[in-house]
């Protein structure tokens, strides 16, 4: 027989009953961002349900509820002796602030728009054929889109792009740019607004994501935008851009190589490829003692990443954490790139590498 260490089983049990109240949260907490009310608490300071139910015309006994839940998840803190639920500042900066380098709440859309995934991934564990990211319906791509909007409304102009040596000075001459899998295309708008004399090509091979693009485009009103499928209009095969951006692309898609080899191809002889892709060591062992949020990106990998890089036959399934840097640096050289430099940018999530022919 084998024996049974008491601790032990109590310590799963509080783990894998944390794991099943975390996919509680997730959709507790997205109803919460649906209902602005991350956004109200952020600014309401310390609330009872009747004063929430007041200041938002929602139903009390469902907001005492949603309170007491989230209190007891930690997103609220609570004082019993008052009876107050409030929300601290470092809080609103994770869940009610979508400006915020911190935002994570588009990740709760995320998770539900791929939980319905289950029985295909279940399936996919049979056939092999993940789920492309349209499969997932336009929630994946929302979710994505809120996820990055920091990294791309702010980091990518102010912070990152500036790294790159000689590029905004081409970029404020004119230059031509194209940014393959754009998806909601905030870094097409946002570089196309920051750089007015350029002419900016959003590629994106999803429907879903090219309709969120469509209409940030009809919002931000830039006439040196243009968005294009992928699927129909693929990259030209003629030296034909100054700068080629991938932001989180290339561990997605089906045939990373194919891929590689046409943004060579697209790019002028002094062109540039500026490709983020996911923070990942080159070994499992290395990603579990040093990337903190190696649990999150498994995650994303077996719902969203691997499922879609595997998403036709034979495609390449590198996952969430496969385009390491060294992945990187050998399928870019046997695209026929020869330089290659990973810029110097503190980022949980992400690696920057500017590559060029
Ligand atoms: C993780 S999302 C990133 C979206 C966006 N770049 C961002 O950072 O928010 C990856 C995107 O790449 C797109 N994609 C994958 N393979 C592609 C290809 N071969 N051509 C164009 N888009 C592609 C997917 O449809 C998806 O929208």
């Amino acid at each position: 027989m084998t024996s049974i260490n008491r601790d032990k089983l109590s310590n799963y049990i509080r783990m894998v009953g944390g794991s099943v109240a975390q996919g509680f949260n997730c959709a507790i907490s997205a109803v919460g961002d649906r209902l602005g009310l991350y956004r109200t608490l952020a600014h309401s300071g310390p609330v009872t349900s009747g004063d929430l139910a007041e200041q938002t015309g929602l139903n009390e006994r469902w907001l005492r509820e949603w309170l007491r839940h989230q209190a007891s998840v930690g997103h609220l803190d609570y004082d019993a002796a008052t009876d107050h639920f409030s929300m601290c500042p470092e809080a609103a900066m994770v869940l009610a602030n979508p400006e915020s380098p911190a935002f994570l709440a588009g990740g709760f859309d995320a998770v539900l728009a791929a939980a319905p995934a289950v029985p295909q991934v279940a399936e996919a564990f049979h056939t092999g054929l993940g789920m492309s990211y349209d499969d997932h319906g336009a929630a994946c791509a929302c979710g994505i889109e809120r996820l990055s909007a920091y990294s791309k409304k702010q980091a990518l102009v102010n912070e990152v792009l500036p790294l790159v040596d000689g590029l905004a000075h081409r970029l404020r001459e004119g230059a031509r740019v194209a940014d393959v899998g754009c998806g909601g295309a905030l870094s097409t708008l946002a570089m196309a607004r920051a750089f007015p004399a350029s002419e900016f090509v959003g590629y994106e091979i999803s429907s879903h994501a090219l309709e969120r693009a469509r209409a940030n485009l009809a919002e931000a009103k830039l006439g040196n935008v243009r968005l294009a499928h992928a699927g129909e209009e693929p990259l030209p095969d003629a030296p034909t851009y100054d700068f080629i951006t991938t932001f989180d692309v290339i561990h997605d898609t089906p045939y990373p190589d194919q891929l590689i080899s046409a943004i060579r191809g697209a790019l002028k002889a002094d062109g540039m490829w500026l490709c983020e892709d996911i923070r990942a060591y080159p070994t499992f062992a290395e990603n579990l003692e040093k990337q903190p949020l190696v649990s999150l990106l498994y995650g994303f990998s077996i719902l969203v990443c691997m499922s879609s890089g595997l998403s036709a036959p034979g495609g390449a399934g590198l996952g969430t954490l496969g385009f390491t840097e060294p992945v990187a640096r050998r399928m870019a050289a046997d695209a026929g790139f020869s330089r290659f430099n990973r810029l110097d940018y503190d980022n949980p999530f992400n690696a920057y590498y500017v590559i060029q022919p």
